[in-house]
């Protein structure tokens, strides 16, 4: 039985004062409940130390958006894994398609940041994701396939037992226009299915697959309810403390 995982990218949003704010918020909606998930919150890098702090006393995990692939040295502007575990970072986004199309990021990258970010310790969130030409034309499959080989091109299986794939089609994501249950069931069956042929079935039997793009509280229930949907990757959600946990609450 595969645990939900419901994490929340704030992007470049909150600085501080917001971040204080927002984490009390959660905070307080989440006074009472009881999770059947595991929360995850990705401030932006200047905050996450303060964000760690105020984390210690719940359940919530903290994740990073970002990980660069050298252990340190002359890289200027960049954070090594063991700089993010130093401000208690358990989690790590890699390969979201917004550092995929803005920032230039390869697949090629993404496996060297996949590695360091293993083998220092943190729990890899690896995105993924079809463009809307690329599905018009019939080759997310393909394109998925691509990914994931390339992204986790010389892995062993028992390197990976911490990783989560997210599916992110990339016309999905901040557009309000979700993909459809069954489309992503449908992706997320063939990402099961190949990680299976990768590795073995019992791998990918427990491996957690997230679906991300326009994950809502309206439309979470019916998403996570999917047989191969494990949790969620929240962008624009995931700034109100309500709907954030509201998803939280359909896992
Ligand atoms: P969205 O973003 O929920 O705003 O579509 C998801 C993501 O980018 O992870």
């Amino acid at each position: 039985m595969r645990k939900k995982v419901i994490a929340g990218n704030w992007k470049m949003n909150n600085g501080i004062s917001e971040t204080v704010g927002l984490i009390s918020e959660i905070k307080k909606e989440m006074s009472g409940k009881n999770f059947n998930c595991e929360m995850i919150i990705c401030p932006p890098f200047v905050n996450l130390e303060t964000a760690g702090a105020l984390l210690k006393d719940t359940v919530l995990k903290l994740g990073a958006q970002n990980v660069y692939f050298e252990e340190s040295g002359a890289f200027t502007g960049e954070i090594s894994a063991a700089m993010l575990k130093g401000v208690g970072c358990e989690y790590v986004i890699l390969g979201h398609s917004e550092r995929r199309t803005i920032f230039g990021e390869s697949d090629q990258v993404v496996n060297k940041k996949l590695k360091t970010a293993l083998k220092n310790g943190l729990k890899p969130i690896f995105c993924v994701g079809e463009t809307l030409e690329e599905r018009e034309k019939g080759i997310t499959f393909k394109i998925i396939e691509a990914q994931i080989r390339n992204g986790l091109n010389s892995f062993t299986e028992s390197e990976l037992e911490n990783l989560i794939i997210a599916y992110e089609p990339v016309w999905a994501i901040g557009t309000g226009r979700n993909a459809t249950p069954q489309q992503a069931q449908d992706v997320h069956l063939f990402i099961r299915e190949l990680i299976g042929k990768m590795f073995s079935a019992g791998y990918a039997a427990r491996l957690i697959i997230q679906y991300g793009g326009s994950v809502k509280a309206d439309n979470a229930i019916e998403l996570l309810s999917q047989a191969d949907i494990d949790g969620a990757l929240v962008g624009g959600a995931c700034l109100k403390a309500d709907s954030f946990i509201k998803i939280a609450e359909a896992s």
